[in-house]
């Protein structure tokens, strides 16, 4: 008899989830703020979040296209700042504007990311110091300002979840580029040590960790099209017959903010196919 109630209940829980073909809106009432989100996985994540019912601050260098991204989700749910992540009163200013606008903030996406010098090693590069410098900058500067910032108020709230875009790379050292390798690395000892830190406040930190897929950024630095991308990240893929998508990372961003993943604090967890197991360095 009480197997059956709690399967009744579960079939509840399952019917509050799902509702006919409409997928329930798991992010209903929160507040997130955005990092990048002007272009690629940070666009793509603003636009499921605001299908989700969140409000979302996207925050940005891309003016033009931060705008047009929150014109189009609709202004009551979405607001464009300019944010340079490696300025911290730029960092302060977003997390202050999301929380004017809204009252609090849930959800902090440390998402902007670049990825330069490729082409520079250990024995070349005569630019190499000041690309390693932008590249921790942004990479790891911003995510430590971004984390700061959001547990300033997520602290005194008693609740919030900081998740920051790492890399398959942060569990490899062997993909070259030693720069963004170096920066992905430290995001992640960044995130543990904020759930060290922060778990005592209610407040969550975990990184979400794709493989190589087609955005602008990795057209930019590859010289490809989309198109070219995706076939290079198909051909060195484990799992195979899934292109992986923008979608695939916002999806698992998605889940990291929502309370569904109430207990889940200092994971990275890897969107890639898995790559990194049958890659692994660790
Ligand atoms: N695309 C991939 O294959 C891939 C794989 C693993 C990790 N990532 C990570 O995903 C994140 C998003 O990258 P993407 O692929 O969507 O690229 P993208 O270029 O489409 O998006 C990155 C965004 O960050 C913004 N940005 C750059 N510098 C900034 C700064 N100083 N301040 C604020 N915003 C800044 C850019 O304007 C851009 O809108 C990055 O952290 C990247 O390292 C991407």
């Amino acid at each position: 008899m009480e197997h059956l109630d709690l399967e009744r209940g579960n079939l509840q829980a399952m019917a509050s989830v799902s509702v006919g073909s409409s997928v329930a809106r798991r992010l209903e009432g929160k507040v997130a703020l955005i990092t990048g989100g002007a272009s690629g996985i940070g666009e793509c994540t603003a636009k499921l979040f605001v299908r989700h019912g969140a409000r979302v601050v996207v925050a940005d260098i891309q003016d033009e296209k931060g705008h047009s991204l929150c014109a189009t989700l609709g202004p009551d749910v979405a607001s464009y700042v300019h944010c340079d992540v490696t300025n911290e009163a730029d960092v302060k200013s977003a997390v202050d504007t999301a929380v004017s606008l809204h009252g609090k903030l849930d959800i902090m996406f440390n998402n902007a990311g670049v990825v330069l010098g490729l082409d520079h090693g250990f024995l070349n590069g005569e630019h190499s110091a000041s690309l390693f410098e932008r590249t921790m900058a942004v990479n790891v500067l911003g995510v430590y300002l971004g984390t700061k910032h959001a547990a300033r108020v997520m602290a005194p709230a008693r609740s919030g979840s900081i998740v920051t875009t790492a890399s398959s790379v942060s569990a490899l050292g062997g993909m070259g580029y030693a720069f963004y390798v170096c920066s992905k690395y430290a995001v992640v000892g960044l995130m543990r040590s904020a759930a060290a830190e922060l778990g005592k406040f209610g407040v969550r930190a975990n990184c979400v960790s794709p493989h190589l897929l087609a955005t602008p950024m990795t057209s930019a630095a590859f010289q490809m099209t989309e198109e070219e991308v995706e076939r290079l990240s198909e051909a060195g893929a484990n799992l195979k017959g899934v292109t992986t998508k923008p979608e695939d990372i916002a999806e698992a961003v998605l889940y990291l903010g929502s309370d569904e993943s109430r207990y889940v604090s200092g994971h990275n967890l890897f969107v890639d196919g898995g790559f990194t197991v049958t890659k692994s360095m660790q």
